[in-house]
Order: C-alpha cells, then sequence, then structure tokens
C-alpha cells in the first residue's frame, strides 16, 4: 500500500529529528554542567544568573521557548523589543516575567537587560569616558539613564568633546529632574521633532523652561550656548540675582544678564578665570552633565 510507506517514512523522518533535537538537548544540558563544575557558576546577582533562574522558565537558552515564546536572541529580537537598553529595560521590567510582574529588584531587571542585549551583540557600557575629566559624572547620569549615548560600529560611545545639541540637553534636564511628560502634542513651534525629543522639549515648554525663539523655531539639532544654559537653570531652579553680572563680557540689557548673575552667585554655572562669561558659546556633552549632576547632587 503506498500510502501505508509514505507514512512510515514519515514516521522515520520524525524519529530521526526527535533523536537529533533530544541529542542536541543533552548536549547543551552537558555542556552547561561542565562549565558549571569547571567553576564559571555566574555570581548569584549576575545577569546570567537571573536570565537561567527567571528567564529560561520560558524562553529556552538560544531564546525561543518550546516555539511558544518570542526568540529573544536574533536578528528579530535586535530590531523589536531588544533594540536598546531603554526600550527593553521598559519591556522586560514592566512585563516579565509574565506570571509575576515586578518580582525582581531594579538592579536584577537592569542586570539582565544589559545580559540580554549582550546576547544580541548590542553594547550597553558608554566605550569612551573612562579617562575623561567627567566621567564620574557623566557615568553616575548613565547610570541613572538621564543621559544616553550613540551607538555606532558595535560601540556605544557618548562623545563627550562634542557639542551638546538644544534637544539633547533639554531631554538629559527633563530626566534629570524626574518630571512627569506631558500630554500635549500641539505647539506654535514649527521645527520640533514629530516624536522621541518632541516630548522632552514639549514638557520644558510646559514646565515655563524654554519658550523658543521669536520665529517661532526651536532648532532642536543647534549647539545650545553657555547663555541659553544659564536662562533654563535661573527658571527651573527660581533663582533670583542679589547684584549684577560681575563679567567683563555680559553686559547690562543683555537678554540673560540676570539668569547668569543669578546661576554664577548660586554657584551653578560659573564664568573663566580672565572675568568672562562667554555667553555665546556652546558647551560639551561633557560640560552638560557635569552640570546636570552638579544640579541633582549638591554637595
Ligand atoms: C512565564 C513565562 C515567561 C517568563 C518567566 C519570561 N518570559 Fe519573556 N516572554 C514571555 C511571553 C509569553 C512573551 C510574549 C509577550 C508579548 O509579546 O507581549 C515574552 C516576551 C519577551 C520579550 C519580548 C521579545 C520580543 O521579541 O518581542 C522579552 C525581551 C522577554 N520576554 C524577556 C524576558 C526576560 C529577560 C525574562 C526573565 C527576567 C523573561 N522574559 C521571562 C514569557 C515569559
Amino acid at each position: 500500500m503506498p500510502q501505508l510507506r509514505l507514512k512510515k517514512s514519515w514516521l522515520i523522518l520524525l524519529t530521526g529529528a526527535a533523536v537529533l533535537v533530544t541529542g542536541t538537548l543533552l548536549q547543551s544540558t552537558l555542556r552547561s554542567d561542565t562549565a558549571h563544575s569547571a567553576g564559571t557558576e555566574p555570581a548569584a546577582d549576575s545577569g546570567e544568573a537571573i536570565y537561567e533562574q527567571h528567564c529560561l522558565v520560558c524562553h529556552a537558552a538560544e531564546g525561543q521557548g518550546a516555539g511558544k515564546y518570542p526568540a529573544l536572541v536574533g536578528e528579530a529580537a535586535r530590531k523589536g523589543r531588544l533594540a536598546n537598553y531603554d526600550k527593553a529595560y521598559a519591556f522586560i521590567s514592566r512585563n516579565m516575567p509574565q506570571n509575576n510582574p515586578g518580582s525582581l529588584k531594579d538592579d536584577e531587571y537592569k542586570a539582565v537587560t544589559k545580559y540580554l542585549l549582550g546576547l544580541n551583540g548590542i553594547p550597553t557600557d558608554l566605550s569612551d569616558v573612562a579617562n575623561h575629566w567627567a566621567s564620574k559624572e557623566i557615568l553616575a547620569l548613565f547610570d541613572k539613564r538621564v543621559v544616553d549615548g550613540y551607538t555606532e560600529n558595535g560601540k556605544l560611545l557618548f562623545k563627550p568633546d562634542q557639542f551638546i545639541t538644544r534637544a539633547e540637553f533639554i531631554r538629559y534636564f527633563v530626566k534629570a529632574k524626574e518630571w512627569y511628560l506631558t500630554n500635549e502634542t500641539q505647539s506654535d513651534l514649527t521645527d520640533l521633532p514629530k516624536a522621541g525629543d518632541r516630548v522632552y522639549i514639549l514638557t520644558a515648554v510646559e514646565n515655563g523652561l524654554i519658550e523658543g525663539y521669536p520665529d517661532h523655531t526651536f532648532r532642536p539639532k543647534a549647539a545650545i550656548t553657555r547663555a541659553e544654559i544659564a536662562a533654563i537653570l535661573a527658571r527651573s531652579e527660581l533663582l533670583k540675582p542679589t547684584g549684577p553680572a560681575a563679567f567683563k563680557d555680559v553686559s547690562s540689557g543683555f537678554w540673560a544678564e540676570e539668569a547668569i548673575a543669578a546661576v554664577q552667585q548660586s554657584q551653578l554655572f560659573g564664568g573663566y578665570e580672565d572675568g568672562s562669561f562667554r555667553p555665546a558659546q556652546q558647551i560639551t556633552r561633557a560640560e552638560a552633565a557635569a552640570v546636570i549632576y552638579r544640579l541633582t547632587n549638591p554637595s
């Protein structure tokens, strides 16, 4: 009977596949067993240990849980919820483990998120700040996710000596202040990004931090100036000057004169040894991190 023969060959195929699968599973079990007995057991609070203990119940070793759950390693994962740290952390800390949300500590969610991104080859540590003068401030803010980096060629870069843009400064500032993000989506400003930084800029507008330029632009990609930063700090901290600004290059009547005097007198943001403030000068991402750090960690 030709029909039966067909079934028989399917059966053989299936048995073969089953043997293969079992073999592979056995092999990987054996492999991880030997790795562990060789003394490479991950520390209990490492991302790897948390992953093994809390995630592999559903997501199997290569990330695919019995075909039921999304694969956590691979192209789809990299392009989806594991595309970057913020996305992955938000999803994992809110939705995973699915049967028991919020069951891990924040540090554990952070560690497992980093580990999982690492499995996908996505860098999670800044690689260009270790020896920088502002590394302490940058890394502290980075750990709190106040500041972020650029992913380039498999590396995460802070680019500390690059000028910071107006949009970046506002994003970091609003995050540092932990303000509730506005629900407002409309604005008179004509050049805001449609997504991403838009909500941070609108939140800053709502909190009276910024207004934009008289021509109704915000110029998000322009580098922010020292005078603009002084104005933002003075507004956000409600600083009033106790006297005129004592800088040779800040004339009375300059639009940010009071703000500059106020931030200097409160020692939040000062001038240079030569008695100048250099209001039109742009500031680097490292300098911005130092200012935001000082603001949120008063000594
Ligand atoms: C109880 C089973 C279960 C556990 C435990 C579990 N997951 Fe999941 N995971 C799921 C299911 C189901 C989905 C799909 C849910 C969805 O898409 O909303 C999922 C989806 C995900 C996704 C999104 C994948 C994608 O491509 O969309 C990530 C990332 C993830 N899990 C990470 C983790 C991590 C990390 C842990 C351990 C801390 C974990 N999961 C523990 C069941 C589980």
